[in-house]
């Protein structure tokens, strides 16, 4: 059932059983943080790994200290500053762990991630909520993350007892993980709150997984850091032609897939003036980060539906090199292709192989 009763939300959640909920981000698969059969159901109806650990979601900042453990005095700062500027919001923070908080949602990790989500329903159905809500997105593991009710429905409809219906998610793209367990502050997952915005808050220079795993050139299992995630089921790709504009890229993808009579492909970008033919649908979806990532998962949930040969997006380095913003949105696009790939490529029939 899909409707907007934060009281029956709660209900639900409090019997045990699965709710998506609504968060300015993407609509989150929740259950009581407090009962480990309802989290335990959270894994089986996602098919998600055991040992891939779970989002506390809590209404107020006074919740988070019960949560953590062995806090430094730097790391409280941190915390209440981060929860001043970012909070409610798409900003996850990761610390050691409560002795009392069950390895089911950690993974059996010592530590515990943590975030106040910004949607007026799912505030209202967390303060009713004490003990927190466990919230993973609403997708099946690997897939594309859910930012309408529909997107749940095609997906877990039948594994969920209720969607809260809080339409369409105002971010798009899943939350900045921010790792405050360790020496220096780390963002795990790249999102909408930026690197430059988490540095001036803290007033010092935050680290990005990837630039640390570059410099101590080993692999760290970092969790939600998998190589390929947030994917559709057709094959997409990445077109690397920076010196090409849209309109030409359109104009060659034509010439190559109208051989086949019965192509049908889809291109997403940024440029306002190309525009679509009968072999290539072309999707400008913004010039802008934050319009692009409210865009792209809806976009990607509709492209898959209509089961097209191949899916390509293409995006300006000149636009995409001028805000931050961007990062998170390359993050997600790389996880979602499943190569890069040039024009010249696609001439030699490099995709017949894949
Ligand atoms: O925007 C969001 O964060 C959404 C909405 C629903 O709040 N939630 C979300 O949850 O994206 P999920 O489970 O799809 O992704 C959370 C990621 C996972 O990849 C998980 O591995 C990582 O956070 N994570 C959770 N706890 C962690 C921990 N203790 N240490 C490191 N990574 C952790
Ligand atoms: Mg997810």
């Amino acid at each position: 059932m899909v409707t907007n009763s934060v009281e029956f939300a709660s209900a639900l959640l409090k019997q045990g059983k699965l709710v998506a909920i609504p968060t300015e981000t993407v609509y989150g698969l929740a259950a009581d943080a407090s009962q480990p059969e309802a989290i335990a159901q959270v894994f089986a109806a996602k098919g998600r790994p055991n040992n891939h650990p779970l989002i506390v979601h809590l209404a107020d900042v006074a919740q988070i200290w019960d949560w953590g453990k062995n806090l430094s005095a730097k790391t409280k700062q941190h915390i209440e500053q981060l929860a001043h500027h970012f909070w409610p919001g798409p900003l996850t923070i990761i610390i050691k762990k409560a002795d009392w908080v069950s390895s089911a949602i950690t993974g059996g990790q010592d530590t515990v991630a943590i975030r106040i989500p910004n949607h007026p329903l799912t505030l209202a159905v967390l303060k009713n909520m004490p003990s927190g809500v466990v919230a993973p997105s609403a997708n099946r593991f690997g897939r594309i993350s859910p930012t309408l009710p529909e997107h749940v429905q095609k997906e877990l409809g039948h594994k969920v007892a209720y969607i809260l219906d809080g339409g369409s998610c105002s971010v798009g793209l899943e939350s900045t993980i921010l790792n405050l367990s360790g020496e220096q502050p780390v963002i795990l997952r790249p999102g909408m709150v930026t690197q430059e915005q988490i540095a001036a808050v803290l007033n010092q220079p935050i680290a990005t997984l990837q630039k640390q795993l570059k410099q101590n050139n080993e692999a760290i299992r970092a969790p939600g850091v998998l190589d390929s995630h947030y994917a559709p089921i057709t094959p997409f790709f990445r077109i690397t032609d920076q010196h090409l504009n849209t309109t030409d890229l359109i104009n060659m993808l034509t010439t190559i897939f109208s051989k086949n009579k019965h192509s049908k492909i889809a291109l997403i970008g940024h440029d306002k003036i190309a525009q679509s033919n009968s072999t290539v649908k072309y999707y400008s979806l913004s010039d802008k980060p934050e319009v692009f990532s409210q865009k792209i998962y809806h976009t990607l949930h509709t492209l898959d539906d209509a089961k097209l040969d191949y899916l390509f997006c293409f995006l300006d380095e000149k636009i995409v090199s001028k805000d931050s913003q961007w990062a998170s949105v390359l993050d997600r696009l790389q996880k979602a292709t499943l190569d890069a790939i040039s024009i010249e490529q696609l001439k030699t029939g490099e995709l017949e192989h894949v």
